[in-house]
């Protein structure tokens, strides 16, 4: 039960005392400070506390029960509803203040559309998996396990900092891992684990010394790494990216010590590095004597096409510096990453990183551990892609369905996002339009140097935490939106 509360109401104002309280609870209500499944203040205390009549209060509600914000339970008073249900989810349709609400939202910066948003009912996020499928309960026993042997036998010393490379058992298991999915042999003493891959580029451009030389990195590509690099001073060498990945020659043009690719999925772009692309690649950083920082961020998801060997795998003279991530494949709320270094390197990546901690919980890699050891990871996977194939499918197939040949899908079939081009248009205004339709999705721009206004036609569509259904509802909502009839 929400107690009380405290709004400004203007007796001297032309809007009756009602309105203004209805106004300032709805509004309360869409930005989330109100939340689902609260309770409103009981009638009487919050006349008293606000100085106005009880029929005030009640011609309050009323409006917002007859707009469906809030619902009255016989005793239970007036309880907030999620907002999912105000509108078609429940054969609703949205409410007319709500519609204007969608259609004045400016986006701003992603980060302030991401944090200060009215939800809204089909949200295309990049970066979200499929929670619903999510194995919870075998998660909370590895959970529970962990903490279990924390307590009872601390085998890793696990109540503490714990191993500053990470938990060995767990890394024991990535190694075996990688070699299995991506074809890698390393061993377990070649691996440290991190809390993410900004944390790791981070740590890397730390114990490698690289703001030294010139990093090179391919254009368009992932802003978190962009990020990371821009805020350390590195120098940075753009790298345009062709139809099968780099541009090998380009690079070659540089002085590059170091580049960094996403050679399983490009991103944002999509591409599937060819092999003989990786093996000039290959030979390009041979003969440079430069290093390869491979991004292996979702090559579990494929849909369709058999796997290409990741670069690591290929990698005879010991050159390239590999990074994978449980964020996709798992969940990104484990906040568990890790680096393979060249075998050359390790000595040196002990000796510096002996004055570092460990970033990574002992207790969630003690779970992960378990995780892992029981198969669990394995299946997970397997089931993983199955579902995410299907979503990937029903959105490419309700695009194709619904906007034909006015929308191109850049990108090869796999990973948890699309490119969506729409010839003529702005995603700014796609955006816009999304949504007031009900619909979130992003602009790619900040994938590009500011320079580069192909940024401009792009938008992302994240399918990993919509279901097949949201995903066809989403769709041709934003069929509607764009090209109405
Ligand atoms: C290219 C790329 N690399 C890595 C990641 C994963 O980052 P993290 O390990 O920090 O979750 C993402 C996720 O958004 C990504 O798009």
């Amino acid at each position: 039960m929400i107690l009380s509360m405290t709004p400004l109401l203007n007796k001297h104002s032309d809007t009756p005392i009602y309105d203004q309280l209805y106004r300032y609870i709805r509004e309360n209500i869409e930005n989330g400070k109100l939340p689902s499944g609260g309770k409103l203040p009981a009638i009487r205390p919050l006349a008293q506390h606000l100085n106005v009549s009880k029929n005030t209060v009640e011609a309050a509600y009323g409006q917002l029960l007859a707009e469906g914000y809030v619902e009255s339970r016989e005793r239970g008073g007036y309880v907030i509803q999620p907002i999912e249900q105000l509108w078609n989810l429940t054969g609703r349709d949205i409410p007319e203040s709500m519609r204007h609400s969608f259609s004045s939202i400016q986006p701003s910066s992603e980060a302030d559309r991401l944090e200060h948003h009215i939800p809204l009912p089909y949200e295309f996020r990049y970066g979200d998996i499929a929670f619903d499928r999510f194995p919870q309960e075998v998660w909370k026993s590895c959970l529970t396990q962990a903490i279990s042997d924390a307590v009872e036998t601390a085998p890793y010393g696990i109540l503490g900092y714990g191993d500053r490379l990470g938990h060995i058992g767990l890394r024991e298991e990535l190694a075996h891992y990688v070699y299995q999915a991506r074809g890698a042999a390393v061993d377990a003493n070649q691996i440290f684990v991190c809390a993410g891959t900004q944390y790791a580029v981070s740590l890397l451009v730390q114990l490698l010394r690289l703001r030294e030389g010139v990093f090179a990195m391919e254009e368009p590509g992932y802003h978190g790494v962009k990020t990371v690099l821009r805020g350390m001073d590195c120098r940075v060498a753009p790298i345009p990216v062709e139809s099968d990945g780099i541009d090998v020659s380009a690079l070659g043009r540089t002085d590059a010590s170091i580049v960094y690719v996403t050679p399983s999925h490009q991103f944002p772009l999509g591409m599937v590095m060819s092999v003989e692309k990786r093996l000039r690649l290959l030979k390009w950083a041979s003969a440079n004597d430069a290093l390869i920082l491979e991004d292996d961020y979702d090559s579990e998801f494929r849909y369709g096409s058999r796997p290409v060997p990741s670069l690591k795998a290929l990698d005879t003279d010991d050159r390239v510096i590999y990074m994978g991530t449980l964020s996709k494949a798992f969940l990104p709320g484990a906040r568990l990453s890790y680096v393979i270094m060249p075998r050359r390197l390790v000595p040196l990546m002990k000796e510096r990183l002996a004055n570092y901690s460990g970033s990574v919980s002992p207790m969630i890699q003690q779970a992960v551990w378990l995780f892992m050891k029981q198969g669990h990871y394995g299946r997970h996977i397997r089931r993983m892609r199955r579902i995410y194939q299907a979503r990937y499918r029903a959105l490419t197939e309700s695009i194709a369905e619904i906007m034909g040949n006015r929308a191109e899908i850049v990108g090869d079939k796999s990973g948890m996002h699309i490119l969506l081009r729409v010839a003529g248009r702005e995603s700014s205004e796609l955006i816009r339009l999304a949504e007031s339709a009900g619909c979130m999705i992003f602009s790619a721009a900040k994938h590009w140097d500011e320079s580069n206004t192909d940024a401009l036609e792009f938008v992302i569509l994240g399918f990993g935490g919509m279901d097949e259904a949201a995903l066809r509802e989403g769709v041709r909502r934003l069929g509607e939106a764009w090209f109405p009839a």
